[in-house]
């Protein structure tokens, strides 16, 4: 049984209200892609908000993809934050590269993933290329499989504020990228997971609704956002905030 908790976003905007109530707080953000495999523009503006309520300075994401969150994270941190984003090696991909069935995407989890994987090593992050320099110097990219990051080795361990779980969808890859980020996180920190509840990718709603047994796992409904709050961010959105009324 699941113990997730579901919130609405307002329930995160209200926090954004409380903490800068003589600013009209806005973000940067591209228009969305017309592919799968981007955020939503709520999407972004729930890690966004979180980044104004926490002010990260350092932020991984599992799962670069076309980099259009790599780049909405640089663009909505201090000048000083970096951006690490991880995806898998182009030149081991292709030694077992698979095609894929294009009739099957958007049905079927393994096929979807297959999809993706073989976009981004046809196409690369090409919103981080199309990005300015600025926006470029904060950005790291790191091409490796997930399941092969090894965080100490990386001098990797409570090194982040703000981890964005969204790379191989199956349930050994979230759970291992999962395992990874609690290592990464600094004492105080936010997990977030995408496609939590999504049609497709069935392992991450049964990881996350497992993983909610022993951890404070919120949902944010009408989006595929779910996050955890780690140390003294326990009460970033509170209990007041969360009741869905
Ligand atoms: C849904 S896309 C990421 C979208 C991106 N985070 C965004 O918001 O625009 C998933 C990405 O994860 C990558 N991926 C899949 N399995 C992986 C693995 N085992 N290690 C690293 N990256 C992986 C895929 O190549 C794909 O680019």
């Amino acid at each position: 049984m699941s113990k997730i908790i579901k919130i609405r976003p307002k329930k995160v905007f209200i926090e954004i209200e409380n903490r800068f109530p003589k600013e009209n707080v806005n973000f940067i953000v591209n228009i969305p892609t017309s592919q799968i495999g981007g955020l939503t523009l709520l999407e972004s503006s729930i890690l966004v908000s979180f980044i104004k309520l926490i002010n990260p300075k350092y932020l991984f994401e599992f799962g670069t993809y076309m980099g259009a969150t790599s780049v909405l994270l640089a663009s909505n941190t201090h000048k000083s934050s970096k951006i690490y984003t991880l995806d898998i090696d182009p030149k081991e991909f292709e030694k077992n590269e698979s095609s894929v069935d294009m009739t099957k995407i958007l049905i079927d989890d393994k096929e979807n993933d297959n999809f993706l994987r073989n976009t981004f090593v046809s196409d690369g992050a090409k919103y981080i290329k199309n990005s300015s320099k600025k926006i470029q110097n904060k950005i790291k990219t790191i091409l490796q499989n997930s399941l092969d990051l090894d965080p100490k080795k990386k001098k990797f361990l409570g090194k982040f504020d703000f981890i964005f779980i969204d790379g191989g969808h199956e349930y050994h890859i979230v759970k291992k990228d999962t395992e990874n980020a609690l290592m990464m996180l600094k004492e105080n920190g936010i997990i977030f997971w995408h496609d939590y509840n999504s049609n497709i990718h069935d392992d991450v709603t049964k990881f996350l609704d497992e993983y909610s047994k022993n951890n404070k796992i919120y949902h944010v409904e009408n989006t595929m956002i779910a996050f955890m709050l780690v140390g003294s961010y326990d009460n970033l959105v509170n209990e007041k905030g969360i009741n869905n009324e």
